[in-house]
């Protein structure tokens, strides 16, 4: 019931691809392990996995056998490092990418039968605007949003955020700038998109900060290591430590109580208990 209870879920999201979700969702996810909570990573681009190629994790097994009944959820979760648990997805294959809804529902609803309990849930998610992302999306309790300083990343996430208000009912967003020199360009890049939302949406973008272009975090990527803990000092480290702090205070600063469920019967509760 703990589970159910307190779990705060985090999908992280850019509309384009190559944005940076992976390396924010798995920095992020090393920061909050740190703080001492338990962290959890799925990674949810079902068609093409690589979180665990990322941190150089082997996995004998993962989601597409718990889909297809051969495992439990608990089973196929592998030790990744900082005591991160991650959920592997499945690389390559079609199926995985086009789960219905019902299955969706089904893969979510397994968290809560985990022996352990889990404080935070971060899902990286495939990139484009699918069934699989808005899904995703929509049973977070926080969606956020990377953005890089290109036109096409600027527009992706637009369109993201219009298709997940307008048709999932997601008001609360929360973006990061990724790969941009300073912290000012950051978030100028951030006034860009409000400029974009407060025109045509009404949704309410929360700026969660910058993660500048580094060297450093590329090295760590050839490593296949975490920058956060190959090269602490290096300014993106700097950086996810700094966001990952804002992070841990969106729960408390969370009108709604803290409690962020990721199961889809209570989120409709709160959407219309609020509405
Ligand atoms: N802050 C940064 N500084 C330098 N390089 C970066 C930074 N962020 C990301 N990169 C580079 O961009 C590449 C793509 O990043 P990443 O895999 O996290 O993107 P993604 O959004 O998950 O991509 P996909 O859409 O394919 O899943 C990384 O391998 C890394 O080389
Ligand atoms: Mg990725």
């Amino acid at each position: 019931m703990r589970n159910r209870k307190s779990i705060q879920v985090i999908a992280v999201t850019s509309g384009k691809g190559g944005a940076g979700k992976t390396t924010v969702a798995t920095n992020l996810a090393a920061n909050l392990s740190r703080q001492g909570k338990s962290v959890m990573l799925l990674d949810a681009d079902l068609g093409l996995a690589n979180v665990d190629v990322v941190l150089g994790l082997q996995s004998r097994s993962n989601l597409s056998h718990v889909l297809d009944g051969q495992c439990h959820l608990a089973d196929i979760v592998i030790n990744g490092p900082e005591g991160i648990r991650v959920v592997p997805a499945s690389s390559g294959l079609q199926r995985m990418a086009q789960l219905s809804a019902g299955e969706h529902a089904g893969l979510i609803n397994s968290f809560s039968e985990l022996p352990y309990p889990i404080d935070t849930l971060i899902i990286d998610s495939a990139a484009g605007i699918n069934n699989t992302v808005t899904h995703f999306c929509q049973a977070a309790g926080e969606v956020l949003v990377v953005l890089c300083d290109e036109p096409a990343s600027l527009a992706d996430s637009y369109a993201l955020i219009k298709v997940l208000n307008q048709h999932y009912g997601v008001k609360r967003f929360q973006m990061l700038a990724n790969r941009v020199p300073s912290q000012e360009q950051g978030f100028e890049l951030y006034k860009r998109l409000l400029k974009a939302t407060d025109q045509f949406l009404n949704v309410n973008i929360n700026y969660i900060g910058t993660i500048p272009e580094d060297d450093y975090l590329q090295r760590a990527i050839r490593m296949q290591r975490l920058v956060t803990s190959a090269y602490p000092q290096s300014v993106s480290a700097q950086a996810f430590a700094r966001v990952a702090d804002r992070v841990t205070k969106l729960k408390s600063e969370d009108e709604l109580g803290g409690a962020i469920s990721f199961f889809p019967e209570q989120k409709v509760q709160r959407q219309t208990s609020h509405a």
